[in-house]
């Protein structure tokens, strides 16, 4: 499973990308205006800053909302690294956005995902990635992670090469529940990453150990 950061602040990025386990970034609108990041050159030039920090793919939101407006946001998105993948909103234009992404050569990632519906009409228009949005599932009192595994098995039977990437990620669980169920990605904020390591008795253990070393020193 990939590891992605789930955040447009570069500090965190930074801190993610030198433990050595990323493998990306994901960036919504709403991500880039919590950091401050104001009027279109300001977030194109945000964008390049995360592509040159991380070698790895980086998704960056188009924000309109008909087939032409996000044709021609995500090309200029797609100019701006190789690495950029340009992320569709799952809605009707979007569908046919990301099929003319796809049969020109340039990767997406469908969002606001959250149905199996929904996940087979992305695969079928060939996304690179699905975003399952599994806090915001769970906040309405549904499953999120039962939702990843329905579509790992939907996809795996019909043979969609779609990656599912599980989104909305609000702790260390739910990244080793997405994982378990079948993600291909998780991306999630750095709390969640570094709340992985964390194990009472590691602490103990280490505490142990540092303590009979002294008798051997
Ligand atoms: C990432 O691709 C999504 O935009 C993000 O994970 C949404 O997370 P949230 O539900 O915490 O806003």
């Amino acid at each position: 499973m990939k590891f992605f950061i789930d955040t447009a602040n570069l500090a965190q990025i930074k801190e993610a990308n030198e433990l050595g386990i990323l493998d990306g970034v994901t960036t919504n609108p709403s991500l880039m205006a919590k950091e401050g990041i104001k009027g279109h050159d300001a977030v194109m030039a945000h964008y390049k800053a995360i592509c040159e920090m991380v070698d790895g793919d980086i998704s960056a939101e188009v924000i309109s909302t008909d087939f032409n407006g996000i044709v021609e946001e995500g090309k200029k998105l797609a100019a701006i690294h190789p690495n950029i993948v340009v992320k569709v909103p799952m809605i009707k234009d979007g569908v046919k956005a990301i099929k003319w992404f796809t049969d020109n050569g340039i990767r997406t990632n469908c969002t606001l995902v959250f149905s199996a519906g929904q996940a087979i009409l992305a695969a079928k228009a060939g996304a690179t990635y699905l975003s399952p949005f599994i806090g915001r599932i769970d906040d309405s009192n549904w499953d999120g992670v039962e939702l990843i595994a329905q579509i790992s098995q939907i996809y795996s039977i019909q043979g969609f090469k779609t990656q599912i990437l599980a989104a909305s990620i609000r702790n260390a669980l739910h990244i080793v529940k997405c994982a378990e169920a079948g993600a291909d990605v998780c991306t999630c904020p750095l709390d969640s990453i570094l709340g992985l390591l964390k194990h009472p008795l590691t602490d103990i253990g280490l505490a142990k150990f540092l303590e009979d070393a002294k008798k051997t020193a």
